[in-house]
């Protein structure tokens, strides 16, 4: 049986810095923002956005196409937990109504968390024919005011049906795993934004991707050309440029061209809201999906590079499933970054600053988020309160 992805959700915040308006604010060349780092807006969340609110949001897309019957795993990726005990994932169960019967736990590992529980939910389906799991990446990307991190912040969700034939795509056996032990990026316990060697990051990054690409491409007989595109971790859609020109770097004159173009429509969305973290190689591919010119053939195949500061790289692929472009929502994506509100310059330093308190133990949030979404409603006795807005 085929195992991949039959569903995919996405949610952002619903506030966005432009990113001329930080260059000018720092005194930097646009250009340099979007053309050198090759990002145009990022997602800012307020208090009352956080990854689980995200979570609940992105999965809220397709919950009412699941079979919940089926379902027995429900897995969050996140680097930006809420908790130092308790599993994101138990909040977005409740708040979904899950079955109690179903398997949930976080996972970390810098950005690689999600692409981690997305293989443990394959294994899980292989095993478990008759079941499916749902595997959500979600993330706050902070670095900080006046950092050289500060353009590359971002927020959002992308959650994942993964379920034995799919509907949109279908992986292959195998993937090329590398990891080492690193300080390109990391948060300790004591901080809210994260700590990084910039330079050194995006060397790694480059490294672990030419050896898992190269890997992969030996262990399965195929080629760059074998691909129709190659999606990223793009913490920034440079970074995710300079791994492309290492991959069609010995492809043939007409795969080259299609690759760099399919590279192309995977950059859109996240141009609009910057590192998603976990989710920013999951909306890559959600991003190449509604945003080709065409439809993609079927059993096109379709590259992954998952990136995990610290740090772990994974590459892996799979084939569109024909019919595929029936399961995206294209339009409601679109609608979805059009409405968003713009924030001068001071706004998002003082959401920004805001974010970063300690909360007292009992506090009431109130939040602008579109009626039939979730928000964090504030603390009680420390405990995190998540609401349906009305
Ligand atoms: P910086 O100091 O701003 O970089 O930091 P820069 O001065 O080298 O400029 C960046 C690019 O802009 C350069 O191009 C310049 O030439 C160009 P490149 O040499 O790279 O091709 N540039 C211009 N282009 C056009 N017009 C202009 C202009 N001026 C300059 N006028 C850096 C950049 C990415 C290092 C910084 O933003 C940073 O530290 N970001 C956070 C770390 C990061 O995202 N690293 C990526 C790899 S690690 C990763 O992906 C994992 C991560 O997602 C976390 C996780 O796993 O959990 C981060």
């Amino acid at each position: 049986m085929k195992i991949g992805i039959d569903r995919i959700g996405f949610a952002t915040t619903n506030k966005y810095l432009d990113l001329d308006d930080l260059a000018s604010a720092r005194g930097v060349d646009p250009n340099k923002f979007k053309i050198g780092i090759g990002q145009n807006k990022m997602a800012v969340a307020d208090l009352a956005e956080d990854i689980v609110t995200l979570a609940i949001n992105s999965t809220l897309e397709y919950l009412a196409e699941v079979d919940l019957t089926k379902l027995g795993l429900l897995i969050v990726g996140t680097e930006s937990g809420i908790d130092q005990s308790k599993s994101a994932s138990l909040f977005v169960k409740e708040a979904l109504n899950l079955p109690n019967e179903i398997r949930t736990f976080e996972v970390k590992e810098a950005c690689f968390g999600a692409t981690a529980g997305l293989m443990m939910a394959r294994d899980y389906v292989r095993a478990h024919p008759n079941h499916t799991a749902i595997v959500i990446g979600s993330d706050i990307a902070r670095y900080g005011l006046q950092t050289s991190g500060e353009v590359t912040q971002g927020a959002g969700a992308v959650s994942m049906l993964v379920a034995g034939d799919p509907h949109i795509i279908a992986f292959e056996e195998g993937h090329a795993s590398y990891s080492e032990d690193i300080n390109d990026f990391w948060r300790p316990n004591n901080f809210k934004t994260a700590l990084v060697d910039g330079k050194y990051s995006t060397e790694i990054y480059l490294k672990f991707f030419q050896q898992t690409f190269d890997t992969y491409l030996a262990q399965n007989k195929l080629t760059a050309d074998d691909f129709a595109a190659i999606t990223y971790h793009l913490p920034f859609t440079k970074m995710g440029l300079k791994a492309n020109r290492l991959a069609v770097a010995a492809a043939a004159p007409d795969s080259r061209a299609r690759l760099e173009d399919n590279f192309e429509y995977s950059t859109k969305y996240g141009r609009e809201v910057g590192n998603l973290y976990t989710g920013s190689l999951y909306l890559s591919f959600l991003s190449l999906l509604e945003n080709a010119d065409t439809v993609l053939q079927p059993g096109a195949r379709i590259g992954f590079f998952s990136y995990g500061s610290g740090a772990m790289g994974e590459f892996f692929a799979g084939e569109l499933v024909a019919g595929y472009e029936q399961y995206l929502k294209k339009e409601l994506h679109r609608r979805m970054l059009a409405e968003r509100r713009k924030l001068t310059v001071a706004e998002y330093e003082d959401i920004f600053t805001k974010t970063l308190a300690d909360l007292p133990a009992d506090i009431e949030l109130t939040s602008d988020v579109t009626p039939g979404k979730y928000y964090f409603a504030g603390q009680s006795g420390f405990a995190r309160q998540y609401r349906n807005k009305k």
